[in-house]
């Protein structure tokens, strides 16, 4: 009897969504026999989702194009789960795959739901423990978790945080994480950057420090204090020199520009594709960040990350040593900046390349769960260990 195929919808909005998700499209497309891929975006970001799109040559089959000018959570909601319902009716897949915790990721889930259809969740398990931060991202992943059918957890410890919400062990694997497939990929020692300011900066001896910032805890105030940092860490530190890829939210560029934009030895320039930005990851010192995916990616690269954040659902680079949470205030950030600039054996302990959130084979593992799942004479891939 001749099976059908596996029809897999993968539904995503955002930047990081999209880097994390395009690799594990790009696996199912080489099982063109088993698995119907099926691409569905809400573009809750437009510029910097398109920007990933390019870059893997993943073209949606659906895309709802939702973003507006300074949307709201309500927004994002409401026009996303408008826009899948009518998504899911026409294309009816068998399974959806959401990832993360946008409100895109939690939308994705719930549409999915309201049809009965399964629902797997890539990057299961992440945990705060405080609902208020990351806001609204820890709701967006219990959320996400309460209605996944299948849970695809990083790590070990993602894996426990779902143990302990009583996810039944049967249905978590751990993958480790499709963030280091995509760097893995991307990463190259000759990388040519076609941007001489950038090319300069690299060549010189400046200790160059990339920032990036964008959560919804950190706009106004937060944000601004860490701006002030800066500027006093570059005013302090004439061998410093800063990159800054400003995210689109007019929230963060209005601050940004006021704060740091007549400062020299700063760069504030439009949000980065990917592939030059991890290249760049690279090769800078020292990584200042609010980000989730940084923090995964610049520990693999052996650059050390201080945390623009009071939480973190990603312990496992923390307890690493290569990772350490700051917060947003002006005197800790000038502080640990400072001292990763001029303390050289501070420095070196907290450079150490560790790898404890994936071994770039995680949209292998997914891909071969789902084959195995749909009954096709596939093994399950043994599960990702971090050996740490
Ligand atoms: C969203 C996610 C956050 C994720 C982040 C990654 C939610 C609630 N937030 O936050 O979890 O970490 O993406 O970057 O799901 N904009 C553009 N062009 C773009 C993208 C954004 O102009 O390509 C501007 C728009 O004015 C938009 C604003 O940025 O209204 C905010 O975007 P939004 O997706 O609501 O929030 P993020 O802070 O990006
Ligand atoms: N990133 C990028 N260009 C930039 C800044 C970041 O491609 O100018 C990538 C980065 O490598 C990571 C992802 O975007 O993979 C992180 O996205 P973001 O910080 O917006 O979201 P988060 O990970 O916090 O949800």
């Amino acid at each position: 009897m001749k099976m059908e195929k596996l029809k897999v919808m993968t539904v995503f909005g955002t930047r990081p969504e999209a880097i994390k998700m395009c690799p594990l499209v790009l696996e199912m497309k080489r099982y063109p026999d088993y698995i119907e891929p099926i691409v569905a975006v809400t573009a809750q970001h437009r510029e910097m989702l398109d920007q990933v799109l390019d870059l893997f040559g993943i073209r949606p089959d659906y895309d709802l194009n939702i973003m507006t000018a300074g949307q709201t959570l309500y927004d994002v909601t409401d026009r996303a789960l408008m826009g899948l319902r009518d998504v899911l009716e026409e294309a009816k897949p068998d399974l959806v795959l959401v990832h993360g915790d946008t409100t895109t990721t939690f939308v994705g889930a719930l549409a999915a739901f309201y049809r009965q259809i399964p629902v797997g969740h890539v990057e299961a398990g992440l945990r705060t423990g405080n609902k208020k931060s990351p806001y609204p991202e820890e709701m967006n992943r219990k959320l996400t978790a309460a209605i996944a059918d299948f849970h695809f957890a990083p790590t070990e410890n993602a894996k426990h945080n779902l143990l302990k919400e009583n996810v039944s062990e049967e249905d978590i694997y751990v993958t480790g994480n499709t963030v280091i497939d995509a760097l893995q990929t991307t990463v190259k020692k000759d990388f040519d950057f076609h941007n001489p300011k950038l090319e300069e900066a690299i060549r010189s001896d400046h200790k160059l420090i990339l920032m990036t910032t964008h959560r919804r805890e950190n706009l106004g105030t937060p944000m601004r204090h860490v701006y002030q940092a800066l500027k006093e860490v570059l005013k302090d530190n004439p061998g410093a020199e800063a990159i800054f890829p400003m995210h689109k939210n007019p929230k963060v560029r209005e601050v940004a520009e006021r704060v740091l934009g007549d400062m020299e030895r700063v760069h504030l320039i439009e949000p980065m594709e990917y592939e030059p930005f991890a290249n760049l990851m690279a090769r800078v010192d020292i990584v200042l960040t609010d980000s989730g995916g940084i923090q995964e990616e610049a520990p693999a690269l052996g650059k050390p990350v201080l945390v623009l954040r009071n939480t973190t659902e990603r312990p496992e680079a923390v307890t690493a040593g290569t990772v350490k949470l700051i917060g947003t205030g002006k005197e800790d950030v000038y502080a640990a900046t400072c001292r990763l600039l001029n303390d050289e054996k501070y420095y070196r302990t907290m450079a150490e390349a560790v790898n404890p959130y994936g071994d770039g084979q995680a949209c292998k593992r997914i891909v071969s769960f789902l084959l195995n799942m749909h009954g096709w004479p596939v093994q399950r891939l043994p599960e990702f260990k971090s050996g740490m």
